[in-house]
């Protein structure tokens, strides 16, 4: 190893270690965790891997050869009777009554009751008794073969070492369960190896681990371990139990202990509650879990069901989710949308954060990366609760060993190389190039296609790709030339006569449109489905909006100063000009809009609340936009009329407040009728 390699690679190793004395002394003397077990584990083991790799340079105080580390090959090796399986995961409701419909399906017409017990999180084991004396205890090790470790588990003090029943004793009985320090006796064990200048340990599961683990027995004597039985892998004779539940209960008389909490559930959205439950109470539990196990509880039935490959059909482990775990940034990319947008993402070593592997996480815009101060190489804590898209929580800036380089946002953009802009005042820096750019383009042309606007119906995300990927869409107005590449259409997979034909039809039905859905589906920032149909009416035509001024535009109700701004950009960048001018070339014709002065209710705004019965509400709101009318979502003193249905809630009190004009459905009805519409016009 060259010098400077080998400076580094100390430097690594210091660091790590520094930083993980830093937060053993925040949790056990501070009493103040400043990162979770989860992430204390993961620096941990960047450490025990480098160490493993370079173990020359192991260095004197590293936290990793305190404890364990021993010859692990001087215990015996024991063959399982019974298989050591693991169980599978889920991680969601969906996902557990997923499970559930799994087993009801293979036990049609049964009633099955699920018991539902903590998922324990120390080490699982394995006890034989003889003649009701403990005789072996053996680890799971990969599940066919264990470590027999006899010696430490007999000094475990709630563990029967002689069962004690006034029933009848099995000839052989082997129990299965987990080996656990509980919370109280792990804190007190780190105080005093605190005080004593002995390792600390990360959680209980660690220290129960490295005290079963010792080869003296007096060490795990002197340990606070606990067993918690949860299953019995054979008995002989054999018991007359049923039940999971059962089982477990008859352990008991036996003198085992069992996990303080257990449910037997009827349905599954039963177990769901009793996890919800548990994962509040989790706190106040005298153990570590780190989610729950569901069986089903009928032995029969569990029969019935059987294995797949290494895990039971009738059990799942469901799991609390990760709260946060640790990974490093690969790279930061920008990714450009629809209107521009520059997003930044950063490309993480795929890490798995609550049950899902997360790669990718979005970090919204420069300031947040200017705010966090993350930079390529960064180690971060990447969390996610439940569903929600995981965000970069914590950038460990004293894990930084390279001079890492601060990130800009780019001149150009990444995709066609036009140049990036970013407004004073914004939060978004967006490419220039409009339609130029290839990234913007697709996403203009989903839009341009979609129902409210050019409506091409079929044009769907597949056939997208591929005309993208044939190079036959260079921009929207190619749309319109699809028909003369009829062959090239048909060589698509998937695409026969029938759906090519289909689509040149639709693509020519489209040609017939209105101005306002043609304005729409220009994609202008800011102009959405109303603006766009204020603009239409209010300008009669295409060119008088091309040319039209900031003061112009601002006479339209919705438009204002700033979306005035984005339309007279949008017209004057040179491609989209060019766009345009093809797309006026291929035939589309609009009628002209009813003049704005000419509209009933013109400029008004309307809001629809509860449920209509007769009408659907985008029936409605065609009704009123006809009209002249904006429907808006919210009640304010600008509304006009608010029209309420059944179930009409905190929109009807705030317009009766207001004194707004309420009209009830059949009113709003004969309303509209005396201006001609109706719902079939
Ligand atoms: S039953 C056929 N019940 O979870 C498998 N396991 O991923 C039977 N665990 O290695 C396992 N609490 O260490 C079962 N109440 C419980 C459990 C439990 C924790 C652990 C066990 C096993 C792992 C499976």
């Amino acid at each position: 190893m060259l010098d400077h390699e080998k400076n580094k690679l100390i430097e690594r190793m210091r660091q790590l270690i520094q930083v993980l004395a830093q937060h053993n002394h925040a949790y056990y003397v501070m009493d103040q965790p400043s990162i979770s077990d989860h992430e204390y584990d993961q620096i941990f083991h960047q450490l025990k891997d480098l160490e493993q790799q370079y173990p020359a340079y192991v260095q004197a105080d590293t936290p990793t050869q305190k404890v364990g580390g021993k010859a692990l090959s001087k215990f015996v090796t024991v063959q399982h009777a019974v298989p050591m399986l693991s169980l599978g995961n889920v991680f969601k409701q969906e996902d557990l009554f997923a499970f559930a419909r799994r087993v009801e399906e293979r036990l049609p017409q049964q009633n099955i009751q699920y018991d539902v017990e903590l998922k324990l999180d120390g080490l699982a084991i394995s006890l034989w008794y003889e003649k009701g004396v403990l005789v072996k205890g053996v680890t799971r090790g990969d599940g066919e073969t264990g470590e027999d470790i006899t010696q430490n588990v007999k000094t475990i003090r709630n563990l029967p070492k002689v069962l004690t029943t006034k029933n009848f004793v099995p000839e052989l009985l082997e129990v299965r369960g987990e080996v656990l320090m509980p919370k109280s006796g792990f804190e007190k064990l780190n105080v005093y190896n605190e005080s004593v200048g002995e390792k600390t340990f990360a959680n209980p599961r660690n220290a129960a681990a490295g005290s079963l683990r010792q080869l003296d027995p007096t060490i795990a004597a002197s340990r606070p371990l606990a067993f918690y039985a949860y299953g019995i892998a054979q008995c002989e004779p054999m018991h007359e139990l049923d039940s999971m539940h059962e089982s477990l209960h008859w352990l008991t008389t036996f003198g085992f202990e069992i996990a303080e909490r257990q449910f037997l559930c009827d349905s599954i959205s039963e177990v769901q509650e009793k996890y919800e439950q548990i994962q509040q109470e989790r706190d106040e539990l005298s153990v570590e879990i780190d989610g729950m196990v569901i069986k089903v509880d009928s032995l029969k039935q569990q029969k019935q069901l059987g294995f797949l490959s290494r895990e039971p059909r009738w059990a799942t482990a469901y799991k609390f989710p990760a709260v946060a775990a640790l990974t490093k940034v690969e790279q930061i990319d920008w990714q450009v949308g629809r209107t521009g947008a520059l997003t930044p993402v950063a490309r993480l070593q795929p890490v798995t954060v609550g049950g899902v592997e997360v790669s990718n996480v979005t970090l919204h815009n420069i300031g947040e990366i200017q705010k966090l101060d993350v930079r390529v190489g960064d180690t971060v804590s990447v969390y996610r609760a439940g569903d929600v898209i995981p965000k970069v929580e914590r950038v460990w800036h004293d894990l930084r060993i390279d001079k890492l380089t601060k990130v800009n946002l780019p001149s150009q953009c990444p995709v066609c190389d036009s140049p990036v802009v970013m407004p004073e005042g914004e939060a978004l820096a967006r490419c220039s190039g409009g339609l130029f750019c290839a990234a913007q383009r697709i996403e203009a042309i989903r839009h341009f296609v979609s129902r409210k606007a050019m409506d091409i119906e079929g044009l769907g995300d597949r056939w997208v790709e591929s005309l993208l990927h044939l190079e036959l869409l260079k921009d929207v107005s190619d749309i319109y030339q699809l028909y003369l590449h009829r062959e090239q259409l048909l060589s698509i997979e998937k695409m026969g006569e029938k759906s090519v034909q289909n689509l040149i039809d639709a693509i020519e039905q489209s040609k017939k449109t209105t101005l306002a859905r043609f304005i729409y589906a220009l994609g202008i920032r800011g102009v959405g489905e109303t603006t766009a149909r204020m603009l239409a009416s209010h300008f009669q035509g295409l060119d008088a909006i091309r040319c039209a001024n900031v003061e112009e535009l601002q006479k339209v109700p919705d438009v204002g100063e700033i979306t005035a701004e984005w339309i007279i950009d949008f017209f004057q960048a040179q491609h989209n000009i060019e766009v345009i001018d093809r797309l006026m070339t291929v035939g589309l014709v609009w009628d002209v809009p009813t003049a704005s002065t000419t509209q009933p209710l013109n400029g008004q705004s309307w809001v629809l609340t509860g449920t209509l019965s007769e009408l659907n509400r985008e029936q409605a709101t065609q009704m009123l936009q006809a009209l002249g009318a904006r429907v808006s979502g919210s009640v304010s003193s600008k509304t006009k009329c608010l029209v309420a249905g059944e179930k009409a809630g905190s929109k009807l009190d705030k317009a009766q407040k207001l004194g707004i004009d309420i009209l009830s459905e059949q009113e709003f009805i004969v309303l509209m009728n005396s201006y001609g519409q109706s719902s079939n016009t």
